[in-house]
């Protein structure tokens, strides 16, 4: 890989990516923005990656220059641990190990949720022989995996004797009221200031078995309902470009099932990779912020530097 040593003047981005997103859509388009615009940035897969952790440059590359920002797509150990290292050096983060921990913890999310007065669904955890003890659980009852994502190990159940039965790979279980609501969710994304709105189909139809649906779904107008929710979120967990999924209870209103640190923002038209690479050059000074004028070449993946024989 072709690595200048020259240092860069003005700012550097290290996309530092869990192995899985590499060629998703995000952080793909985010990156091919900051390089049309000059920014000297570098996709580093967190797990193929080797960091001194008293030495930023061993994942930012010598050329970082004095403004490096590092924006994580992930949460995999490899990039928390990684990315704690670069916090811990005064690096600029566009989230923090510490606020990407707080949503990847379903459980965690939740709790935060409801004592912040976020409408979500009442949740309780516990394995699944234990929880069907309980006379005053509400079924249909859904349950995930506490660290769950991309719909994993979902379970729809009727009734306490379904919940004994069911096969749980893991400890314990996050349940909550399954609200079958119309099938769809609602997905609100955020960048910085810029929040949009997607009705996209449900991954677990109403009879409770996964649908499989993959199409993007449709770009709504963001209500005033949905707005506010994704103020509150932000403010509860800190995160500058995240989604969040909700469902609809029985009288139409909005409840929140899911917050994710930078999704793909799939489904929403316009230049959202302009926007998103505005969002991470902006958490540098203004002053430091201007890229050179000409196109950078985007290094994608790899280790920055030569790891010594
Ligand atoms: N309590 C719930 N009631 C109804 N549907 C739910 C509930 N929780 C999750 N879902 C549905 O399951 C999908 C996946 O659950 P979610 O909590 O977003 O986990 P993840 O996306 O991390 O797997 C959601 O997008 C939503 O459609
Ligand atoms: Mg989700």
């Amino acid at each position: 890989m072709a690595t200048s040593l020259t240092a860069t003047v003005g700012p550097s981005v290290t996309m530092l990516v869990e192995g899985r997103y590499v060629s998703q859509a995000e952080p793909r388009g985010v990156t091919a923005a900051l390089a049309r615009r000059g920014v000297r940035v570098r996709t580093v897969v967190a797990e193929d990656a080797v960091a001194d952790v008293a030495d930023p440059t061993t994942i930012l590359g010598r050329d970082a220059g004095p403004h490096p920002v590092v924006c994580p797509r992930g949460r995999s150990l490899a990039l928390l641990a990684t990315l704690r290292a670069l916090e811990a050096q005064g690096v600029h983060v566009i989230h923090r190990a510490a606020t990407i921990d707080t949503v990847v913890d379903k459980v965690g999310m939740s709790a935060r949720l409801t004592e912040a007065g976020v409408p979500t669904p009442r949740t309780w955890l516990g394995h699944p022989s234990r929880l069907s003890r309980r006379p005053d659980l509400a079924y249909p009852l859904l349950l995930k995996p506490v660290r769950g994502d991309n719909s994993r190990g979902i379970a729809v159940v009727d009734d306490a004797a379904q919940l004994r039965g069911l096969q749980w790979p893991e400890q314990v279980a996050l349940a909550q009221p399954f609200h079958r609501g119309d099938a769809h969710d609602l997905k609100v994304y955020v960048a910085g200031p810029h929040v949009w709105a997607v009705r996209r189909r449900s991954p677990i139809h109403p009879d409770g078995t996964p649908t499989g649906a993959t199409e993007p779904g449709v770009q709504v107008p963001v209500t005033a309902a949905a707005r506010a929710l994704a103020e509150r979120c932000r403010a509860v967990f800190g995160l500058t470009l995240f989604g969040i999924d909700c469902v609809t209870d029985s009288s139409g209103d909005l409840l929140v099932v899911d917050v994710n640190e930078f999704p793909n923002y799939r489904g929403i038209s316009g230049d959202v990779d302009e926007m998103l690479a505005e969002v991470v050059l902006g958490v540098l000074p203004a002053e430091v912020q201007q890229a050179g004028a000409e196109p950078f070449e985007a290094e994608l993946v790899g280790l920055p530097e030569q790891v010594p024989a």
